[in-house]
């Protein structure tokens, strides 16, 4: 039988509690689920790709039936490539709302193949994004509650330990 496959993309700069419950709870649905790094053109990044990888990899090494890839064109062509059709995205409020839609529709012109399945994140992370982990961690504020551990490393490495 053909595994039921998915793609959680993201730009993961960094990575954060929230990230990981989308992560956990797209395993638990699929067969098989690839965390996949991407470019996201309209962000600055704080990160390397290689940083961002590696605590990809850490952070996911106990989900059995999750991988970590990178790819640096569109994702779509991801979705091809590795005949992947369902896209998984994480919806925090009403704001992220309308960009999403607006990529899920732009994604499914482009190929016909791919669905987006939304998944409502925790109310325990709902106010959580990367930037206001890179915020709060810029001025040594206390972070490690809403993201891995590793991540909090890197960002004390990054910023000094405030
Ligand atoms: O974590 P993010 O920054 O919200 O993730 C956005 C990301 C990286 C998934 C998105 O920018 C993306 O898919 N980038 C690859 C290029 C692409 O396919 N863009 C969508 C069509 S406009």
């Amino acid at each position: 039988m053909n595994k039921k496959k998915a793609v959680y993309p993201g730009s993961f700069d960094p990575l954060t509690n929230g990230h990981i419950d989308i992560i956990k709870r797209a395993s638990d649905m699929y067969d098989e689920v690839t965390v996949a790094l991407l470019v996201n053109t309209s962000k600055k990044g704080l990160l390397s790709f290689e940083e961002r990888l590696e605590i990809l990899k850490i952070e996911t090494a106990s989900f059995t039936n999750v991988k970590v890839d990178f790819f640096g064109g569109l994702l779509v062509e991801y979705c091809r490539e590795k005949d992947i059709k369902v896209i998984i995205r994480g919806l925090r409020a009403v704001s992220d709302y309308e960009y999403e839609m607006q990529i899920a529709q732009m994604n499914r012109n482009l190929n016909k193949n791919v669905e987006t399945i939304f998944l409502m994140t925790n109310t325990k992370y709902s106010f959580l994004s990367s930037s206001v982990v890179k915020e709060v961690a810029k001025f040594g504020g206390d972070i490690s509650e809403i993201v891995p551990k590793s991540v909090d490393d890197k960002l004390k490495q990054v910023f000094g330990e405030g």
